[in-house]
């Protein structure tokens, strides 16, 4: 069987997919599922995730200093099985990208899964404290549980 290929979309790529990244890697047994991160924008290229996220993973057994930020491309739309964006803007602008319904239909808010039809984001945490990242690792951490049942299915 060929592998599952799972991409979490944020803004910078610093702060909430790399959580995103991290939290699901470390609930996966299935060495046929891979996970990347992407950001749609693109200031932070190359940088290590903010300090704060590398903090609260830490805090639960996560090291995600291994990643290094970059800007989703074209191709990760056909290379990759599952996009999930952390909020509505991320959405929208990995939905601009598409070209065709097959790819449009990977695309998918990740709070969705565990509230579907309720439109929630994640909320960007990067201008704010540290509860934000808290709150940003709670809601990453529940969604992420519904995604390794999903893919275990
Ligand atoms: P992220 O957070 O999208 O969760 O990585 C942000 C990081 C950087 C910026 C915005 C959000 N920024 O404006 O530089």
């Amino acid at each position: 069987m060929k592998p599952t290929k799972v991409l979490m979309v944020c803004l910078g790529n610093i702060c909430r997919s790399p959580l995103a990244e991290g939290i699901l890697k470390s609930k996966i047994t299935n060495p046929k599922i891979i996970v990347d991160s992407a950001g749609t924008g693109a200031y932070h290229i190359g940088n290590l995730p903010d300090a704060r996220s590398i903090q609260i993973a830490n805090k639960y057994g996560i090291d995600i200093t291994n990643q290094k930020a970059r800007k989703i491309k074209i191709s990760d739309l056909e290379e990759f099985d599952l996009i999930y964006t952390m909020d509505r803007a991320n959405y929208q602008n990995v939905i601009a990208l598409t070209t065709n319904t097959n790819h449009r239909a990977k695309v998918l808010m990740i709070m969705d899964e565990l509230l579907p039809l309720e439109n929630i984001s994640v909320p960007d945490p990067y201008y704010g404290g540290d509860a934000g990242f808290e709150q940003v690792y709670a809601m990453l951490d529940k969604a992420c549980d519904k995604i390794i049942n999903k893919l275990n299915m």
